[in-house]
């Protein structure tokens, strides 16, 4: 068994976790791909430009269920891992995921082992006002998705190497758990509103961007920062050790109530 207990974002965790196996290619179509109500997964900055090129390149592996589940308090956690190709899409929007919203339950952390990406994270908080934040993260940098939140990965120095853990915690009414998304694409990516919001390469390095509609909605997008909280809930040893021992799983927890956003449903009238 591989030491763990070296540490976030080391090379032994990165050896360990990307040695595990094949994983599931996601490709530039998956972005282009329609639902069975024929909307576009996500937004894309220029899909005009996505849609004229010969290639179908891989932009990202996800390697599901990378560590077994862990029970803990009550509840079954899941480690996930993404590998993010870099570069940048037709039309220079940066590599990136498909984005997605979380379950209203869902506690969702991310680590990076490798590469740099940029985390966006978009909500309506309690008052129904938009939030959009970006935060960049590098090795051993750590995110918390809001519950209930929309998130979108984007690729600045690949490949990346984005371990996350994620579980549904009790007491909070859903329409569907968040395991039941991961494993059925058509509710994670296809059964909420787009947040038509992404990142393209500029001389900075990035900049978001959007469809008027988009822009108007979400505004311009603060910086985040690791929040202090997490970095103690996780520990010094990092998300890798925390899955894999579980016992201290109830501190991130803890944490997590106290700490993270409780979006609210999109509000009345605004949904496109
Ligand atoms: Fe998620």
């Amino acid at each position: 068994m591989t030491d763990l207990a070296t540490g976030p974002g080391s090379n032994a965790d990165t050896a360990l976790l990307t040695a595990a196996g094949d994983g599931v290619n996601r490709r530039l179509s998956d972005l282009l791909a329609t639902g069975a109500n024929g909307d576009p997964a996500c937004y894309l900055a220029d899909p005009d430009a996505a849609r004229a090129v010969d290639s179908d390149p891989v932009l990202y592996t996800a390697h599901r269920d990378i560590l077994p589940p862990t029970r803990a308090l009550g509840a079954e956690w899941f480690a996930d891992l993404c590998t993010y190709q870099p570069g940048q899409l037709p039309g220079g929007e940066l590599n990136r995921s498909i984005g997605h919203w979380n379950t209203p339950a869902q506690l969702e952390v991310f680590e990076v082992l490798s590469g740099r990406v940029l985390m966006i994270t978009a909500w309506h908080d309690s008052s129904g006002s938009p939030v959009l934040n970006w935060q960049a993260c590098g090795p051993g940098d750590l995110v918390a998705v809001p519950f209930a939140a929309w998130h979108q990965t984007s690729v600045l120095d690949g490949p990346a190497v984005v371990f996350n853990i994620y579980t549904d915690l009790p007491g909070t009414e859903q329409q569907h758990t968040s395991r039941h998304a991961a494993q059925h694409a058509e509710i994670k990516y296809r059964s909420s509103a787009r947040v038509e919001i992404t990142a393209i390469r500029s001389a900075t390095g990035f900049t978001l961007t959007g469809s008027p509609r988009g822009r108007d909605h979400w505004g311009r997008g603060v910086q985040a920062v690791e929040p202090a909280w997490l970095r103690e809930a996780v520990g010094s040893d990092g998300l890798v050790a925390l899955h894999t021992s579980g016992d201290q799983l109830s501190r991130l927890v803890d944490a997590a109530r106290a700490h993270l956003p409780q979006a609210q449903p999109w509000p009345e009238g605004e949904r496109p």
